[in-house]
């Protein structure tokens, strides 16, 4: 089995963050939402990965290389507009030949089975198997409709009236038949390629596409809100270790992983946090809920429940929260925003 991940798009809900880089290498807990996908993918015993990349690709090639570090084998597949993930996978048709394969949503952090749900797809082989998880706003998703064998009726991409309250996640296991549904479907209102649409052709033409109810976390970063719940749970997971220096005029409250080189003078740490290495913190309060990137410098700061990029400065001013930012350009969540957790329970 091989896996296609998709590393495109044009991160329109991250602006003006994403002008300069691609969604999916911004870290939540310190590591690029992609690096995510990428372990996962590497747990369900696959070696050969094509990344679909758009405009910020150099970027996405410089993080990633050719993937032996990770212990895999990437080919990079340039999709010059942002038309789809059908037309993804109509892109990729070279690289995934005539082998089944995971299509990944490189904006998408799941932190659960998976390896188990492949598995089970090797052996039972539908055309389509998808992941479910109940959501409180299943009109935002791809959503699933199931028939009473438990296995899917239809499928309709962000409807008003959605057949169910079950998203589909962003890890879909497909047989080399969606090949030739991408090639017969036909752009959405929206002017995409919908990788539902494809689904739905496999359904109507008599395939079998099975569902799972997926037990684990699973969250989409595509937004603000997204990308700074995911940062709490998997901050919530993080063990604690202190291997930089904390001075003893600071205050360290909670669960906080100082990395190595990492200096703190004067402040007050407030977990879950992550300092990343060479940072340095001066009399500043931090967290709880702050992952600050390697090499930052903060210097009489408040910040809390943001995430800093690697290389971010931040001198004094008003507290920092709900945020992502470089130092230069940030992001906020809405200040209605009640950042709902995506989990699936
Ligand atoms: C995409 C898919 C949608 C799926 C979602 C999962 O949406 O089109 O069917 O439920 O990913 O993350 P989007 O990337 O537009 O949010």
């Amino acid at each position: 089995m091989k896996a296609l991940v998709l590393a495109g798009g044009s991160g329109s809900r991250l602006r003006p963050l994403t002008l300069s880089m691609p969604k999916q290498l911004i870290p939540v807990a310190n590591e690029p939402v992609l690096r995510h996908c990428l372990r996962n993918i590497r747990a369900m015993g696959i070696r050969q990965v094509g990344v679909v990349e758009g405009e910020h690709g150099d970027q996405i090639r410089a993080a990633l290389g050719d993937g032996a570090a990770l212990g895999l084998d990437l080919t990079y597949i340039r999709q010059d507009t942002p038309a789809g993930l059908a037309h993804c996978v109509r892109i990729a048709a070279g690289f995934l030949g005539n082998e089944d394969f995971v299509l990944y949503l490189g904006d998408n952090v799941v932190v659960g089975d998976l390896a188990g749900a492949a598995e089970e797809f090797r052996s039972s082989r539908p055309a389509a198997k998808l992941l479910l998880a109940k959501v409180a706003d299943p009109s935002q998703y791809g959503v699933a409709g199931l028939r009473a064998d438990g296995n899917v009726r239809a499928v309709v991409e962000k409807s008003p009236c959605p057949p169910s309250d079950l998203a589909i996640m962003g890890v879909y296991f497909f047989t080399p038949e969606i090949c030739a549904a991408v090639d017969r479907i036909s752009p959405s209102p929206r002017g995409e390629l919908e990788i539902t649409d494809a689904i739905q052709y496999l359904i109507d033409a008599g395939g079998t596409v099975s569902a799972q109810p997926f037990t684990g976390l699973w969250k989409d970063t595509g937004t603000v809100e997204g990308l700074l719940a995911c940062n709490r749970l998997l901050l919530d997971g993080l063990p604690p270790n202190i291997a930089g220096v904390v001075d003893a005029a600071s205050v360290v409250h909670g669960d906080v992983t100082v990395e190595s080189g990492a200096r703190v003078t004067r402040s007050v740490l407030r977990g879950p946090l992550v300092l990343g290495a060479g940072s340095v913190v001066e009399d500043s309060v931090l967290g709880p809920y702050v992952a600050l990137g390697p090499q930052c410098r903060v210097r009489k700061a408040v910040v809390r429940d943001s995430i800093l990029l690697g290389g971010s400065v931040v001198r004094g001013g008003p507290p920092v929260t709900g945020e992502i930012s470089n130092g230069r350009l940030r992001v906020t969540a809405p200040a209605t925003s009640s950042a709902e957790d995506r989990s699936a329970s």
